[in-house]
């Protein structure tokens, strides 16, 4: 065995030594806040990016109460979820945006043509609420519509008021605006099609934000079949790109198929959005919502948990907290991962990161377990260089020179991030 060889299988040993007792390597314990976007060759991806103040360079992350309460959130709900979050240590895991959903405001405008809280609900108003949450350290997001109602139909909308709703929104202090596409008044712009109209009114709203001077990020939720992926980049900072989700694994499945494909979309400043997270709901497996969480990450998608954070369960928390997976979802190269293989329901994904990296996901969509395979090559690794496979679930670490296999759970996923082994330079 040449010198070489044996230097190479010393430090396979301990890489998988020091995964083993705990010690992370450089990527697993950089703050996040140190993962500044460089760039993918050099430049200053900053400036590409719309909106006043570069928002938006990692997917957002944060928590919205729909997928669980639907439109019940409301000021004790919302406060309470904000002090989970925190305590929790979701917080310290990268979660900031607590969101409300659709159903704060009443029906009617008020004589100003205010939107108007609803005051069961909010009884001090929005402004109290958003103080609160911030004074958490934790930022503010709200809800409107495009139309002229929101989705449940028991709200104003914001059709013909985007920069009067947005100057109010920004005196609340809001940080993040998600604008769901609900009773959209089409039939008023005779000769165009939808999707001119909509493209229009997202444009509309993102002018009113902008010219309210305040950083907010804009969620152009058009869950509709107008493509939004295709025109909301430079609009918005993420768009829908599914239907709503439910809490069964076949909803997890579409949503994940039709975002999956739109990698080329992706990047720091505008992402794809396949819905909000609903880990911890009660209508999935724990394996099943691992999976949501780890294509979620390799897809680059918005964190935006959807439980009741007030009671979870600890199986709930390590998946919404797991370290390694949501590095590789804020990871700053911004790169959306890609299906490389998807027979038969067994899917490879793989997603270039910034230091070189590869975070790989093999996907079994099927009913039974299935061996998984693929290779270096196949997921965009140089072969002929030795390479650790980490899992990000169990924390075990491989060596691999080519082949990357392994058994996966029906409706599971195995995550590995696979990094070089750097070999020092041989000495004569
Ligand atoms: C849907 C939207 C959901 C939720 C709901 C509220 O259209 O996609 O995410 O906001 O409306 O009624």
């Amino acid at each position: 065995m040449t010198a070489f060889r044996i230097t190479a299988i010393v430090v396979v040993l301990a890489l998988v030594a020091s995964v083993a007792i705990g010690v992370s390597p450089k990527w697993l314990s950089t703050p996040r806040t140190a993962l500044v976007p460089t760039s993918r060759d050099g430049d200053d991806l900053t400036a590409l990016v719309p909106g006043p103040s570069n928002l938006a360079l990692t997917p957002p992350m944060g928590w919205n109460g729909f997928n669980r309460f639907y439109i019940k959130v409301d000021e004790a709900s919302v406060e309470a979820a904000a002090r989970a979050l925190v305590a929790s240590g979701m917080q310290s895991a990268g979660y900031v945006y607590v969101n409300l959903d659709g159903g704060w405001d009443l029906r009617e405008r008020d004589v100003r043509n205010d939107l108007q809280p609803n005051p069961v609900k909010f009884p001090r108003g929005i402004g109290p609420v958003a103080d609160y949450i911030h004074s958490l350290g934790l930022k503010f997001g709200i809800y409107t519509s495009a139309g002229t109602m929101n989705c449940a139909s028991t709200s104003a909308g914001s059709f013909g008021h985007y920069q009067q709703d947005a100057v109010a929104f920004a005196a609340w202090g809001v940080d993040y605006l998600k604008v769901d596409w609900c009773h959209v008044p089409y039939d008023h712009f005779p000769g165009m099609s939808h999707r001119q109209v909509s493209e229009m009114l997202a444009m509309q709203m993102r002018q009113a934000l902008t010219a309210t001077g305040r950083p907010i990020v804009y969620d152009v939720n058009n869950w509709t079949d107008q493509q939004p992926w295709m025109w909301a980049k430079g609009v918005g900072q993420l768009w829908r790109t599914t239907p709503d989700i439910h809490d069964r694994f076949p909803s997890l499945l579409l949503n994940f198929t039709h975002n999956v494909s739109h990698f080329g979309q992706a990047g720091p400043g505008g992402w794809n959005d396949p819905d909000m997270l609903e880990i911890g709901n009660g209508g999935m497996s724990a394996t099943e919502y691992q999976s949501q969480f780890s294509l979620w990450a390799e897809m680059a998608a918005p964190l935006i948990a959807g439980n009741d954070l007030t009671r979870m369960s600890p199986i709930t928390q390590g998946i919404l907290t797991n370290q390694a997976v949501i590095a590789v979802d804020q990871d700053p190269l911004g790169l959306q991962g890609y299906p490389v293989a998807s027979t038969g329901g067994h899917w490879v994904l793989t997603r270039p990161l910034a230091n070189g990296d590869r975070a790989v996901v093999l996907f079994n969509q099927t009913d039974k377990p299935a061996t998984i395979s693929t290779t270096l090559a196949q997921v965009g690794l140089a072969t002929g260089t030795q390479y650790v496979l980490i899992d990000l679930w169990s924390g075990a670490g491989n060596p691999t020179v080519g082949g990357i296999s392994a058994i996966v759970p029906a409706h599971g996923v195995v995550m590995y991030r696979i990094s070089t082994i750097e070999t020092p330079p041989l000495r004569i």
